[in-house]
């Protein structure tokens, strides 16, 4: 079997690898739990998408809070990447991280003006603006401070991305973007505001997306809009359709980036937009896949085998030292994350519940995960780059795990543990 986040995380012998570096060996020095990131597989990431659009005027905006660690950041800013960020806390990241302002795209349902303030002082690339109520407050506070803000409206374009409902938003049912039968309209108020400068328009339908065929509905969708607005006197110079291509957690098989990025130019060409701006936003296909996180089997609590088929009481559980609050993703989603042993034990293995230390029964990492382990032995949950660590809290007072970047032969610390004395830091007795 293939490991997701091959070829960079790889077998060598019993031993788990990523990049070269035995993941067994890093949980020892670093303590646990661990996210490892390869700067390699992001850079193999963002690069497919940029060979995929050689050529073509385009931007590909790394979506922040897919990962939104400094290190991450600046691996994508060097590489000379955009982003997309939906706060003035992202864009404070990108700007330390030493990202362009002027690559960078503001998306989000609820901008504050305090925020569209920071961006448009630091002068963002345009905003993706939600909602029509979002037009008047940007325009006055762009006048307030004398410039015009540039804005992509965010349309809804109503088609199914047929993935978790949770993570699916380009339906009408969801709460992010403009109607598609109301963005003409707004397209005019926008073009009549003076403080404001229509530059382009933009869709994001979902995450985790498995095939090409939504992002071409979704395509065909926003050109008709393209169409419209442009034959109203309102000029469109780029098009973002934003991110949401999925990886493989199990047995997933989305297209590559590049076979994405070629059918979404085939189709701008077979419409006669060839020449027009095209920009991406992908988070999770630039670093999910290039991360793992680390954690130490406690204690093994096995079922009881006198137990009848089915009965929850036969369930072992294979308690570790990282939880829900680490990566929500299970919990939250059920989703599936593969947990590979960091040294492979001879022997079947026993079938386990693999499941974090916090006071909640939805604190699971895996369910019924066929493996051989002992106490001390070191796990790492696959494809953790992606929605990790920036969903993790503080839930039981847990300080948060220390990242690692390796990155060829080094390896950086690229953020200490947390330590439970800042956790209440700002908090005082009365
Ligand atoms: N652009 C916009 C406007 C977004 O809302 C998102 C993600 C992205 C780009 C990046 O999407 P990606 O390429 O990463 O799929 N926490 C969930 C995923 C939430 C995605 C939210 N929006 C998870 O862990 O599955």
């Amino acid at each position: 079997m293939t490991l997701p986040g091959a070829p960079f995380l790889a077998r060598r012998g019993a031993g788990l690898e990523l990049d070269g570096h035995s993941l067994d060996e890093l949980a020892r020095r670093f303590g646990t739990p661990l996210f490892v990131y390869s700067r390699r597989a992001m850079r193999a990431a963002f690069d497919a998408y940029e060979q995929a659009l050689r050529g073509r005027p385009h931007l590909v905006c790394y979506a922040v809070k897919a990962n939104s660690n400094l290190a991450v950041l600046q691996t994508f800013a060097r590489a000379g990447g955009g982003f997309d960020i939906v706060s003035a806390g992202e864009l404070a990241r990108v700007l330390a991280a030493g990202g362009e302002p002027a690559r960078v795209v503001f998306s989000g349902v609820g901008k504050t003006r305090a925020e569209m303030r920071q961006a448009l002082q630091a002068g963002v690339r345009c905003f993706n603006v939600e909602s029509e109520g979002e037009l008047a407050p940007l325009n006055e506070v762009a006048l307030e401070l004398g410039v015009r803000a540039p804005v992509s409206l965010r349309v809804n374009p109503d088609v199914d991305a047929r993935t978790h409902p949770y993570i699916s938003t380009g339906l009408k049912a969801n709460k992010f973007g403009i109607a598609h039968d109301k963005a003409l309209v707004a397209y005019r108020l926008a073009a009549a505001l003076p403080g404001l400068q229509v530059v382009g328009i933009d869709c994001h339908i979902g995450s985790q997306i498995t095939q090409v065929a939504p992002y071409l509905d979704a395509l065909d969708r926003l050109l008709d809009l393209v169409e419209a607005v442009e034959a109203a006197g309102i000029a469109i110079r780029h098009v973002d359709v934003g991110g949401g291509l999925g990886i493989t957690y199990t047995d997933e098989a989305p297209p590559a980036a590049s076979d994405l990025v070629a059918r979404i130019l085939e189709r701008l060409d077979a419409r006669g937009h060839g020449q027009r701006e095209v920009l991406f936003e992908p988070g999770r296909s630039l670093v999910g896949n290039a991360g793992v996180l680390l954690t130490e089997v406690l204690y093994l609590k096995a079922g009881q085998d006198d137990s009848a088929e089915g009965d929850d009481s036969a369930r072992s559980f294979c308690v570790v030292d990282a939880a829900m609050n680490d990566l929500v993703r299970p919990a939250m989603y059920q989703a599936f994350m593969a947990i590979e042993p960091c040294v492979r034990r001879p022997g079947a293995g026993t079938t386990w519940d693999v499941v974090g230390p916090v006071c909640e029964s939805g604190d699971w990492l895996g369910r019924d995960r066929r493996l051989a382990v002992q106490p001390g032995d070191m796990l790492a949950v696959l494809s953790a780059g992606a929605y990790g660590m920036t969903m993790a809290s503080n839930y039981n007072s847990r300080p948060r795990a220390a990242e690692v970047m390796v990155d060829g032969d080094r390896v950086h610390l690229i953020r200490k543990r947390e330590e439970v004395s800042t956790l209440f830091a700002d908090e005082r007795l009365t």
